[in-house]
Formats: structure tokens, C-alpha cells, sequence
């Protein structure tokens, strides 16, 4: 049975089960992913933006012969944000190929289309059957990222503390847990519309202004996911030179997620972009001992980051794709009596 469900007054027992179909999936599609924790799972399902809006779905097996509701063996979710909704779709390993996955696609398609959305964005693991199954739908590959994971049990931690101090004369280098200071927002969201530029075909807009860049922290922490940023000041005009961000979710709170990195283009060639990410390293040591690893996404064009992550000891993981599909089409492939 699939129904609409909303995180907000979902059952405690609902919420354990979803974790335990997301927690199946991926033992089984990304085996060397750590599982997710229930703590601040409702959160980070339920919390969004200002402006945007998410819409869930359920399929839930029939409930047992003494009334005990059934497991959530599927789910799917759609963002909707600026002109695309967001899909994301997981169905538990032991039902897959009985078409659930396409029936949860399908009551999302439908209330985008009637909200008058055109297109549907979906970000698609490598190596996992979400390829084959997005492009049986018709989803068209937009763009791959590369995900590569650090392990901080091979850190040559005497060479990193050497990184973090070899950057050029003039700067200083500043640590904030929690996120930047609210005397810097200004500076700091100018510094991360830079990345506007390389960030074409990403599905989520970056926070390059000031208030859009506090709603983003404050989204963060709601779900339960901690930021944490290192930035290069220049010292002579105050300016952000580069800032780098990490967020430690509740959920795996073993593998730290690396968001962006930006050095503004006038300040590149001074060394802050190693500098900068090795401090944070550094920093998360002593902040959030249990973190074992850091996972980050990057363009497989975009060399120089990956030149530093490879320094750092990141290895490459999977590929990671942006799928999309527009959606009339969507709907009318899934349901062609519309
Ligand atoms: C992708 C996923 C949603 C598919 O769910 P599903 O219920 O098995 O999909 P359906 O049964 O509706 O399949 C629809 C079509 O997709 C294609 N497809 C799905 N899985 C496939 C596979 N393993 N190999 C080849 N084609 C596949 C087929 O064309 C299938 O139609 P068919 O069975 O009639 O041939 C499911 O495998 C899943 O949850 N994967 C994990 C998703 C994820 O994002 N993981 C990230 C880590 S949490």
C-alpha cells in the first residue's frame, strides 16, 4: 500500500522501520557506507529551507494478523526548490523488481506535474541498480561527480599540521565550529558566490547571500547536522579569501560530509586551499573523536581539487550522478492513459 506521510507526526515505530529499510539498502548497494543512527532521522526528513517544501510517500506492507501495522518497505521523497523537485526513491533489497520503485516515482511524478514543475532531478549512485533503473524511466545523465572518501586512520598527521601552516603571507587562517560568525556572513557569502560559476548543473542552489546563507546553517543544525568551517581572511582588506565546510550529520556521525571549498580567484596561488582543508582535519580531530572518515563530491574536471584531496590521502569511491527527466513526459511514460 502506498500512502502521502509526513515526517512530522509519523509514528516512532514508523521512523524505526524506515531506518531499518534505508539501513538493508545499504548494506547492500554501499556495503563500506557506515548505517545511519535514528537520532535526528525525523529531522532531517522533515526540516527544509524557507520556501521550499518536501512531499513523502510510503509503501507499507499490510499489517500483521493481530492489527501490528507492516515494515516501510519503500519511500520516496520529492524536494520541491526554484524550478525542480528532487526525488529521492528507496525501496527495501528483499521486495526490488516487483515495481514499487516505479510506483513511488510515479505518485511523485504526478503531484509535480500538478504543481506545475517541469522537470524532476535525482542524484544516482554508480555501481548500484538506481542506474538501470532511472534510465528505464526515461532520466537523462547530467552530470558526474566523483566521491572520494579520507580514512583518518592513514593520516600522516605530522605532514598535515606541516600543510596547514604553508600558506602564503598576509592571511590568516580561522576556525568556526557551529558556522561563521555572524560579523563575517557578509564576507563569507560573497566568497561563496564565487563557486556559483563551478557549481553549473548542481541540483541545489549555493547560499551566496547573506540571509539565504543563515537559513542555510540554521536548516543544517535543525537536522541535526553540525557545520563546521575554516576560512582564510585577507588581512589587508578583511576579505574572505577561501573557506572550506564540513558537516558531522547525527545520523553517521563516523563519516563526515565535505560541502564546499572555495578560494576566491584573486587569492589563488597563495597555498590556502591545502592550508585551509588541513586545519580543518586537524580541528575535527580533537572536536568529533569518533569521526573515522570525510567523504567528498567533486567534478571530474576539476583538477587542482582533486590534486589537493589525493595530497590529503581521499580516495576515489564512486561515481555519483545527476539524473533528470522532464516531467509530463515522466507521467505519461508511467501512466500513458493521462
Ligand atoms: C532503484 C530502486 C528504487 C528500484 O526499486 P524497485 O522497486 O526494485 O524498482 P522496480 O521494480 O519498480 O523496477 C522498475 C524497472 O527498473 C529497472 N530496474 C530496476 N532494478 C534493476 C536492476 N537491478 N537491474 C536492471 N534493471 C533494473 C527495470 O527495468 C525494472 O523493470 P522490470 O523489473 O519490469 O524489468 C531500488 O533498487 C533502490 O531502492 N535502490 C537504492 C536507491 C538509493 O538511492 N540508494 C542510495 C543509498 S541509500
Amino acid at each position: 500500500m502506498v500512502r502521502e506521510w509526513d515526517p512530522r507526526n509519523a509514528s516512532s515505530a514508523e521512523i524505526a522501520s524506515l531506518l531499518e529499510t534505508l539501513n538493508a539498502i545499504l548494506a547492500t548497494d554501499l556495503p563500506q557506507d557506515p548505517p545511519w543512527r535514528e537520532t535526528c532521522l525525523r529531522e532531517y526528513l522533515a526540516e527544509v529551507m524557507p520556501g521550499e517544501r518536501r512531499i513523502s510517500w510510503v509503501a507499507q506492507a499490510e499489517p500483521a494478523a493481530d492489527g501490528t501495522p507492516g515494515p516501510i518497505l519503500g519511500h520516496v521523497h520529492v524536494l520541491l526548490l526554484g524550478s525542480i523537485g528532487v526525488l529521492e526513491v528507496l525501496v527495501h533489497p528483499s521486495v526490488r523488481r516487483r515495481g514499487i520503485g516505479r510506483d513511488l516515482v510515479l505518485r511523485a511524478a504526478r503531484r509535480v506535474y500538478q504543481e506545475g514543475f517541469e522537470s524532476i532531478g535525482v542524484e544516482v549512485v554508480g555501481g548500484t541498480p538506481a542506474i538501470a533503473f532511472y534510465e528505464s524511466l526515461g532520466f537523462a545523465r547530467e552530470y558526474v561527480e566523483t566521491r572520494s572518501v579520507l580514512d583518518l586512520n592513514e593520516v600522516d598527521w605530522a605532514e598535515l599540521a606541516q600543510m596547514s601552516t604553508g600558506l602564503g603571507t598576509g592571511y590568516h587562517v580561522q576556525f568556526h565550529p557551529g558556522g561563521p560568525p555572524d560579523e563575517l556572513i557578509e564576507a563569507y557569502a560573497r566568497a561563496k558566490a564565487e563557486i556559483r560559476d563551478v557549481e553549473d548543473g548542481e541540483l541545489r542552489p549555493s547560499s551566496y547571500d547573506p540571509q539565504r546563507l543563515r537559513d542555510s546553517l540554521d536548516c543544517l543544525h535543525r537536522r541535526g547536522m553540525k557545520p563546521y568551517i575554516v576560512l582564510a581572511l585577507h588581512e589587508q582588506t578583511g576579505e574572505v579569501a577561501g573557506l572550506t565546510e564540513v558537516v558531522v550529520p547525527a545520523q553517521h556521525p563516523t563519516r563526515a560530509d565535505q560541502y564546499d571549498t572555495i578560494v576566491v580567484q584573486d587569492h589563488q596561488g597563495y597555498g590556502i586551499d591545502r592550508a585551509i582543508k588541513a586545519r580543518m582535519l586537524l580541528e575535527l580531530r580533537s572536536a568529533e573523536p569518533q569521526l573515522e572518515e570525510v567523504q567528498t563530491w567533486n567534478a571530474q574536471a576539476n583538477e587542482a581539487m582533486l590534486k589537493v584531496n589525493a595530497e590529503l590521502g581521499y580516495r576515489p569511491d564512486r561515481e555519483w550522478c545527476e539524473y533528470s527527466v522532464d516531467v509530463a513526459e515522466l507521467v505519461h511514460r508511467l501512466d500513458p492513459t493521462r
